[in-house]
């Protein structure tokens, strides 16, 4: 599996790819991955040629009250199960690479009435940081397919309407949660 950490090379990269006449298939997470991710990569692997998963802990996706600095980062132990599940390439950007160094000058989107409800009543700005990234993540790599669990149904909602909206060519796969051993998500 190859790893990039700058976009302008993972961009050469699938440039090449899809001159071969490849389908990329996209799974973005936060990492710290689990079997959901996994079904995703796996989804991934069975529609498209190529599969690119990002990691990436997105601070525009935590409000004021969330600890970002607390969120699990477990990149080697990522790795290994990325590669163990046939991962083609993954994308480790830090937040200058995808934000540059000024964060609060970052051009964001707002997806209006569905970010604001259920759990957007308590998570503020939660759901346009989300929406942010996906759309970066998206003209960074320029897959045919991305690919979502359906746990995060409302985040699900948001990105269909996302690309819509702004007219992306992706077809998105939304898959169904897996349920671990002990019946938690
Ligand atoms: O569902 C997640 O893990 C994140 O919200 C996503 C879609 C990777 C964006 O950071």
């Amino acid at each position: 599996m190859k790893i990039f950490n700058s976009t302008a090379e993972l961009r050469l990269e699938l440039d090449s790819q899809r001159r071969n006449g490849l389908c990329i298939g996209l799974v973005p997470t936060m990492g710290n991955l689990h079997a959901g991710h996994l079904r995703l990569v796996e989804e991934a692997l069975r529609n498209c040629d190529f599969v690119v998963s990002t990691i990436f802990v997105n601070p525009l996706q935590f409000s004021p009250d969330e600890d970002l600095q607390a969120y699990p980062r477990t990149l080697k132990e990522d790795q290994s199960k990325l590669i163990s599940a046939g991962c083609h390439c993954v994308l480790e950007p830090s937040v200058d690479e995808l934000f540059g160094s000024n964060l609060e000058s970052q051009t964001t989107l707002h997806i209006p009435s569905i970010s604001n409800m259920h759990c957007g009543k308590r998570r503020s700005g939660h759901f346009d940081g989300v929406a942010t990234v996906v759309c970066k993540l998206f003209n960074i790599v320029n897959p045919s397919r991305a690919f979502f669990g359906l746990k995060d149904y409302q985040q699900f909602l948001i990105i269909q309407k996302l690309v819509a909206d702004l007219a992306f060519e992706i077809d998105l796969v939304g898959v169904e949660t897996v349920r671990e051993e002990n019946g938690l998500r």
